[in-house]
């Protein structure tokens, strides 16, 4: 059975990581425009980096939690390519707690070249002035996906849509495409969905079963379904 996973900031909610929309998220307190965009960062790229210096110092030291621990170990019982995690944090709590995640938005460890596109391991404190080790330009920039750039991966996403047998949104508000979309391009291949979350999605609606509660306790439980089911 292929089992396509996607996961939202609510995984990593109940691991100390803030989300987005929920009341007191990222966006009710910072204005997207300014630090999540390539007009943000062409306009004021110090904010942008001192935005996501911030981030991920937030994110330091956060542990996985038990879904994020649940989701490795249903990884790990089926064969290697039949469970596929896909992202849509930049946190590392899924590769911490043992899982292979696809990020569609990007991760905080990376660092990006603007100019030649080459990727390296981001310094613990992105600056500015870091110079490409490629071309040598400083022309640095978090590898994590603003709005309004192309998702990395879709590709390859777009094959898992394609032949998942069952599609599980964990954690996501279902409001930003194409991740948002994913559940409808699932269904239309005949795959069974499920959505799990603290409150129905805003595309909640498309999915075959919506199980509620925090994700540590719903998880869990729905791994351990799937394995005795199996
Ligand atoms: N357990 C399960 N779900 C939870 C929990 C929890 N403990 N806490 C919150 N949630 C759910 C909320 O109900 C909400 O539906 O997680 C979802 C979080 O939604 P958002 O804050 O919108 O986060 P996400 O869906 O991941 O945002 C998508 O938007 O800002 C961009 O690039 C950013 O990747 C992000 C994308």
């Amino acid at each position: 059975m292929k089992i396509l996973i996607l996961t939202g900031a609510g995984v990593s909610a109940e691991s100390g990581l803030g989300t987005f929309r929920d009341k007191g998220g990222v966006w009710t307190r910072y204005d997207l425009s300014e630090v999540a965009t390539p007009e943000g960062f062409a306009r004021d790229p110090q904010k942008v980096i001192d935005f996501y210096n911030m981030r991920r110092a937030n994110a330091r030291g956060a542990q996985p939690n038990a879904a994020h621990l649940a989701l490795a170990r249903l990884q790990s019982e089926y064969t290697r390519g039949e469970v596929t995690l896909v992202t849509q944090n930049v946190d590392s709590l899924h590769e911490a707690a043992g899982s292979d995640a696809l990020h569609m938005h990007g991760a905080h460890g990376v660092a990006r070249c603007a100019a030649c596109d080459a990727r390296w391991p981001a310094p613990l404190v992105m600056s500015l002035n870091d110079q490409c080790p490629d071309c040598g330009r400083p022309e640095t920039r978090p590898d994590v996906v603003w709005f309004g750039e192309v998702p990395h991966h879709l590709p390859r996403i777009a094959g898992h849509l394609r032949t998942a047998d069952l599609f599980v949104a964990i954690g996501t508000s279902g409001t930003v495409y194409p991740a948002a979309g994913f559940v409808a391009e699932a269904r239309a291949r005949g795959a069974r969905t499920v959505e799990i979350n603290l409150e129905p999605s805003q595309v909640a609606g498309q999915f075959d079963e919506v199980i509620l509660g925090p994700a540590t306790e719903t998880v869990p439980a729905w791994v351990a379904r799937v394995l005795r089911e199996r």
